[in-house]
C-alpha cells in the first residue's frame, strides 16, 4: 500500500501544489478523441519551466456520468527525445493512497532525476493526482476535529468507543467539507479517471508505472480495461484480494522482520546507525514501554518552535506512536540524495529521543489546515477495505483486541502496528461506505491484459513479499522480479530493478519470471 511513506520520506522540497483555483481559458493543445478534454494551463507560481499542469473534469460518480463533476489535476514533463524517439505518455503513481503524484513531475522538471533518462527520453511523463489528492479537487476536513487526541490501541471498551466516536466525527467533518466526493474516492473510481485521462491524451494505449499503492490502482485499471494497456510496471506490490486479517498479519510481520534487520545493521555498524548500545532491540522495546508510561516530549513540534515541523506534529510521543511511525523510516536503507532518508535517519531519530529526550522526529503528524494531505490517505482506504460493523461495540472491540493479540503473538517489537492497523482502526465508524471492497482480480478480464511486470524487495517493511506473490496469482501473464534487499519499492533506487523496469516500459520486454537482482 503505502508510501504515504514516500511522502514522509521525501525531504528538501516544500513545493506543494495549490488546490486548483479556476480553469485556464487556454484551450487544449492536443487533438482529443473523446468527450474528455484536458485544460493545460499555468502551473502554481514558482514551478519549474519544464513542468506543465493540466486539469480534467470527470463525474464524481462514474455511474452517473451526467451528474456533478470533480476536477483532476496532473503534472506533465514532455519527452526530451525527438518525434521518432517518442513512444507516448507514461502515467505514474507514487503510492499513498494519498501520495501526491504531481510533486514527482515537479521534482523531475526541477532536475531531480526521479525517472531514468530512458523514460524521460521516450515518454511524456504524466503525474495525475488521484481524485481527492494534491492538485485534484481535495478531500477537505476540519483540522481541529481531525487532530483530536485519541488512542489507536484502545485498552478497554470505553477507549474503543471514544476512538470510534472520534473517527466518526473526523469523517463527518470531511463529508461536510468535501461533499459527495468523499463517497467516491475509491480506487475503482480513480482507475476510471486514469482511463478518462488516457482518452483525453489520445496518445495510444496506457503505459503505467505504479509504486506501492500505485500497484493497486494499476491492478484496478487492468481489471477494467485490460485491452487498453501497452505496458504496466508495478513496484512494491499491494494485494487487494486479502482478507483484513491476512493484510494485517502479513504487513505487521514484514515490518517486524525489517525492523530486526535494522537492529542487526545497527549492531554491526554502530557509527553509520548512530544508535549505540549492547542490545539495540532491547533499547527499542524499553523506549516503547517507557514512552507508553510517560510520553516523550517533541519540543520541535511546538507551534512556537524554530523548526520546519513546528505546529505540524503532536508535542508528545507515546510508545504506540513510535511503533506506528517507525515503519515509514524503514522504507529505504540507503538515502537517495536529495530525496529520501535512509536507515541512518531512524538511528538519529531514536538517538535524539533517548539521549536528548527529544522525540520530535518520531512524532505523529497533525493536520495544519483544512486541506492537509493526511486526509485523503485515510479517506480513500476507508472506501477500499471492508471493516467490521460497530453497531455492537462490545463485539467490535473484542474483534479489534483479537487482531491486536495476533499482532503481539507474532511480533514482539511492533505488535499489530502497521499502516493496515491505522486503516482498520481508523476506519471504524467512518461515515462513508465501503464501495470497493477487496476482491480477487477478474480472471477473464486479466486474460486480455498484456504481460505485466511486478517488482518487490524480499525485505519490504510495508508491502510484504507475500503480497507480490498474491497479486501474481491473479495476473496470468506476469513476471516477478525480486530485489534481494531491503526497503519499500525499487524504482527510485536506480539500480538493476530500475533498469529492468525501464527496458520493459520502453521495449515491452518482460524479464524472465524468477529474476533476482541485487539492487
Ligand atoms: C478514436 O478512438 C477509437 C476507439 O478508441 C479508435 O478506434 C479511433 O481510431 C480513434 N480515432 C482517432 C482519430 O485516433
Ligand atoms: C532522433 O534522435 C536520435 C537520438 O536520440 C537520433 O539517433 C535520431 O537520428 C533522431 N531522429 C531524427 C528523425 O531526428
Ligand atoms: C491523549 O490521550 C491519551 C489517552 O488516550 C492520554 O494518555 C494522553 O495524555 C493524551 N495526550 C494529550 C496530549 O492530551
Ligand atoms: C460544516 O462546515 C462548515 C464550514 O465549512 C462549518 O461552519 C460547520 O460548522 C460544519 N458543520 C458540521 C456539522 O461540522
Ligand atoms: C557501515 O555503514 C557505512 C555507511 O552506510 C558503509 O559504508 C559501511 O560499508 C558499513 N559497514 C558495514 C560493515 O556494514
Ligand atoms: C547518540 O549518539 C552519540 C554520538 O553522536 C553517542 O555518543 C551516544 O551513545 C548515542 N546514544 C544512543 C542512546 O545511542
Ligand atoms: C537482548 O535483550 C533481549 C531482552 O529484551 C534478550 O531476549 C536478548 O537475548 C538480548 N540479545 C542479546 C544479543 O543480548
Ligand atoms: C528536537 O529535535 C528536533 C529535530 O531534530 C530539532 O529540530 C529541535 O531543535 C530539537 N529541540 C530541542 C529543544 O532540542
Ligand atoms: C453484543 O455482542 C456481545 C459479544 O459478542 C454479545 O454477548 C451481546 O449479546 C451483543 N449485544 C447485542 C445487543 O446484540
Amino acid at each position: 500500500m503505502k508510501s504515504s511513506i514516500l511522502a514522509i520520506a521525501f525531504v528538501g522540497t516544500s513545493t506543494v501544489f495549490a488546490a486548483p483555483t479556476g480553469r485556464s481559458s487556454k484551450t487544449t493543445a492536443e487533438g482529443s478523441n473523446s468527450s474528455f478534454e484536458i485544460q493545460w494551463g499555468p502551473c502554481p507560481e514558482g514551478s519549474p519551466d519544464a513542468l506543465e499542469c493540466g486539469q480534467l473534469e470527470v463525474p464524481i460518480d462514474w455511474s452517473a456520468p451526467e451528474g456533478e463533476k470533480t476536477t483532476l489535476g496532473m503534472g506533465r514533463v514532455k519527452a526530451s527525445g525527438n518525434a521518432s524517439d517518442r513512444i507516448g505518455s507514461l502515467m505514474f503513481n507514487p503510492g499513498g493512497p494519498g501520495g501526491i503524484a504531481s510533486d514527482f513531475c515537479t521534482y523531475q522538471a526541477s532536475g531531480v532525476p526521479v525517472f531514468s533518462e530512458a523514460l524521460a527520453l521516450h515518454f511524456d511523463i504524466i503525474c495525475p493526482d488521484p481524485r481527492g489528492v494534491g492538485s485534484s479537487s481535495l478531500v477537505k476536513c476540519d483540522a481541529q476535529v481531525w487532530n483530536q487526541n485519541t488512542t489507536r490501541f484502545p485498552a478497554n471498551e470505553v477507549e474503543f468507543e471514544q476512538m470510534v466516536k472520534v473517527n466518526k466525527e473526523r469523517g463527518e467533518s470531511c463529508l461536510n467539507e468535501t461533499g459527495n466526493l468523499l463517497k467516491h474516492i475509491d480506487t475503482t473510481s480513480a482507475a476510471r479517471d486514469i482511463e478518462a485521462i488516457r482518452l483525453a491524451l489520445d496518445d495510444g494505449k496506457l503505459n503505467w508505472l505504479g509504486l506501492s499503492y500505485g500497484s493497486q490502482l494499476g491492478g484496478a485499471y487492468a481489471e477494467l480495461y485490460p485491452g487498453n494497456i501497452r505496458v504496466m510496471a508495478l513496484d512494491g506490490i499491494t494485494n487487494h484480494a486479502q482478507s483484513p486479517v491476512d493484510a494485517l498479519y502479513t504487513e505487521s510481520t514484514t515490518y517486524e522482520n525489517v525492523l530486526k534487520r535494522f537492529f542487526n545493521w545497527c549492531a554491526t555498524n554502530a557509527t553509520a546507525c548512530g544508535l549505540q548500545g549492547e542490545n539495540i532491540s532491547k533499547t527499542f522495546d524499553d523506549l516503547v514501554v517507557a514512552a507508553d508510561k510517560s510520553p516523550i516530549p517533541a519540543p520541535g513540534c511546538e507551534a512556537t518552535a524554530d523548526t520546519a515541523v513546528a505546529g505540524s506534529c503532536q508535542t508528545s510521543v507515546a510508545g504506540a506512536d513510535i511503533r506506528l511511525n517507525v515503519q515509514g523510516f524503514l522504507a529505504f536503507k540507503e538515502s537517495v540524495s536529495g530525496l529520501l532518508q535512509g536507515w541512518d535517519y531512524l538511528g538519529l531519530a531514536l538517538n535524539q529521543t533517548i539521549a536528548d529526550n527529544n522525540a520530535t522526529l518520531l512524532a505523529t503528524a497533525l493536520a495544519v489546515d483544512d486541506t492537509s494531505s493526511l486526509y485523503a490517505d485515510l479517506a480513500i482506504a476507508c472506501l477500499d477495505w471492508l471493516r467490521p460493523d460497530t453497531s455492537n461495540m462490545t463485539k467490535a472491540f473484542a474483534e479489534l483486541q483479537e487482531k491486536n493479540t495476533m499482532g503481539s503473538s507474532f511480533n514482539s517489537h511492533v505488535g499489530a502496528a502497521s499502516q493496515t492497523w491505522t486503516i482498520q482502526s481508523g476506519c471504524l465508524g467512518w461515515p462513508a461506505e465501503v464501495v470497493n471492497p477487496q476482491h480477487g482480480l477478474d480472471q477473464r478480464a486479466l486474460q486480455k491484459a498484456p504481460p505485466i511486470l511486478l517488482v518487490n524487495a524480499k525485505h519490504d517493511p510495508e508491502t510484504s513479499y507475500t503480497w507480490a506473490l498474491g497479486l501474481k496469482e491473479q495476473i496470468p501473464h506476469s513476471a516477478l522480479v525480486t530485489r534481494d534487499g531491503n526497503g519499500h519499492t525499487s524504482y527510485l533506487l536506480h539500480g538493476e530493478a530500475t533498469a529492468l523496469m525501464d527496458t520493459y516500459l520502453v521495449e515491452g520486454m518482460l524479464p524472465a519470471d524468477g529474476t533476482v537482482v541485487e539492487s
